[in-house]
């Protein structure tokens, strides 16, 4: 469904992600995850569309850089690590910019697009402040109602960048088991970046870690997610235990 093709992307002569080709299947989630700097947030916006690079990235066996945004918001939807909010838009305004690829030129929402919102929204528990303004909201509030964003653009590939960072450890949760369940309703592929390893190791099918712009590890979370791999390239000492079948990553103090 994603097909990067040894992709490179430079700012001035540094590159943020080098060389990088791998497949991702429709349906499948792949986290990516890596410190700092390595060139997460990089790959999703030239995924997105929204950044320029070299070597080649298609969706759904179409090369993201020939399509127009309009045509790309169709297929690809983006949860951005630092989304840029008008704070004098509602809630209820905010969220139907989802539906933007599916309203036509000059066109008025539908009565569908409103209770696609609304469903949204209330899965998200958002559901009581469609009339606020996006200034009066929490940092969570504000992430989860992003996240509604991009699910009502409904496009088969969604991008999503700490998209729960913000969130308590109940809708941190619930948020990506949203997610999760679209994936297996609609056979969405999902490509997130995830600090949280634990997090990333449950709910990604393979995980893909960066380092310096390159892949140095790729594969299914109980492959990556190993205190050697993890010591290697977090430069802090981590304890990966087992936790019914979970893999949980805590970090050591060095005493
Ligand atoms: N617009 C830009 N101009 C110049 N350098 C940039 C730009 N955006 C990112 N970089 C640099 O590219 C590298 C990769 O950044 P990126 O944001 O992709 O990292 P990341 O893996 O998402 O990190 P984080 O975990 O902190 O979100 C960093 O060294 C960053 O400083
Ligand atoms: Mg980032």
């Amino acid at each position: 469904m994603i097909s990067l093709e040894t992709v490179t992307v430079r700012y001035g002569s540094t590159p943020a992600v080098s060389s990088l080709t791998e497949e991702i299947g429709s349906g499948e989630w792949v986290g990516l995850i890596g410190p700092n700097g390595a060139g997460k947030t990089t790959l999703l916006s030239a995924v997105a569309g929204l950044v320029t690079h070299d070597g080649a990235i298609r969706v759904d066996g179409e090369t993201v850089s020939d399509l127009s945004p309009r045509h790309l918001a169709r297929l690809v939807a983006y949860v951005p690590q630092q989304p840029v909010l008008p704070p004098d838009m509602t809630v209820g305004q905010y969220v139907l910019l989802g539906r933007t690829p599916h309203i036509g030129y000059f066109g008025f929402e539908t009565t569908e697009d409103r209770r696609v919102c609304g469903v949204l929204l209330e899965s998200l528990d958002l559901g009581a402040m469609a009339e606020r303004r996006l200034a009066t909201l929490s940092g969570g509030e504000l992430q989860r109602l992003v996240l509604a964003r991009a699910l009502a653009q409904e496009a088969p590939v969604l991008l999503l960048d700490e998209p729960t960072s913000a969130l308590d450890l109940g809708r941190r949760v619930e948020a990506l088991e949203l997610v999760d369940a679209l994936r297996r309703e609609r056979n969405l592929t999902v490509l997130s970046a995830l600090h949280d390893l634990t997090l990333a190791g449950q709910f990604a099918d393979r995980l893909v870690l960066l380092a310096d712009g390159r892949a140095v590890a790729i594969g299914k979370p109980d492959e990556v997610l190993t205190e050697d791999v993890l010591t290697g390239h977090f430069g802090a000492h981590v304890r990966v235990l087992r936790s019914e079948g979970d893999l949980v990553v805590v970090p050591q103090r060095v005493r």
